[in-house]
């Protein structure tokens, strides 16, 4: 009898313990607030005109924290090529990329078209995450590259010098892309009104074949009738 009594006591002092222990947790979350944990800085690499997150870090009330970058006393890592939006009325292409993790110091871009020599883009800023092509032509196929360079040198291009990067050279997620520029409306145009010039000239035959030609040559029925209404 005692003992249960004792069982039953010891259970009602735990139940009322436990919702007295709850208040204690948010107590302790509210010491910890005052040092507020860093958060990441409103950094994206891929952002167009975006400012250095080192310099994010300098301009916050709190530093937040940014990722980590390879040593600026080395060329950069290449950057990633992203989207390739071509307008083919206007002959140009829009180029995205995004940043990698290294001190980039300027971009720019190489575009190769065939077998050609590689044609190097104006000198872009460090915030530059696109760029403009202009002067494609339509039905052309060009490799595009996105270079990024600091004071130790600039980032690896796979297959640089000469002819561009070549299939297997050209890995996804790699700082190269092919680009192709559909043939424009116009040309559409100049190939269907050929066709239709070629699709006219074979009837054209056909009916001087079938109404001229024969007749003179003779054909065996035609003229097996013509003797026929001779008799
Ligand atoms: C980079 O170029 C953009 C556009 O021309 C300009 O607004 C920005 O101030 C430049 N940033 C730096 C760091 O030079």
């Amino acid at each position: 009898m005692l003992g249960s009594t004792c069982l039953l006591w010891l259970l009602a002092l735990t139940f009322s313990l436990v919702p007295r222990a709850q208040p204690l947790a948010p107590q302790s979350f509210e010491e910890e607030e005052t040092v507020p944990p860093p958060v990441p800085c409103d950094y994206d690499r891929c952002r167009h005109l975006q400012v250095a997150c080192r310099e994010l870090q300098r301009a916050g009330p709190v530093a937040c924290l940014c990722p980590g970058l390879s040593s600026a006393a080395q060329p950069p890592d290449p950057p990633r090529l992203g989207e390739v939006h071509v307008v083919a009325e206007e002959g140009c292409a829009v180029v995205h990329w995004c940043a990698p993790f290294s001190p980039v110091h300027q971009y720019w871009l190489l575009l190769w078209e065939g077998r050609g020599a590689p044609q190097k883009g104006l000198p872009l800023n460090s915030t530059f995450r696109k760029a403009e092509l202009k002067g494609l032509k339509p039905g052309g196929t060009y490799v595009v590259c996105v270079v990024a360079a600091n004071e130790a040198g600039e980032s690896h291009v796979p297959g640089a010098g000469g002819e561009g990067p070549q299939g297997a050279d050209m890995p996804a997620f790699g700082p190269c892309g092919r680009l192709s520029v559909p043939p424009s409306p116009l040309t559409l145009v100049h190939a269907a009104v050929g066709v239709g010039t070629a699709l006219a000239l074979l009837s054209c035959s056909a009916l001087v074949w079938h109404f001229c030609l024969r007749d003179r040559w003779g054909c065996p029925r035609r003229a097996a009738a013509r003797a026929a209404g001779a008799l």
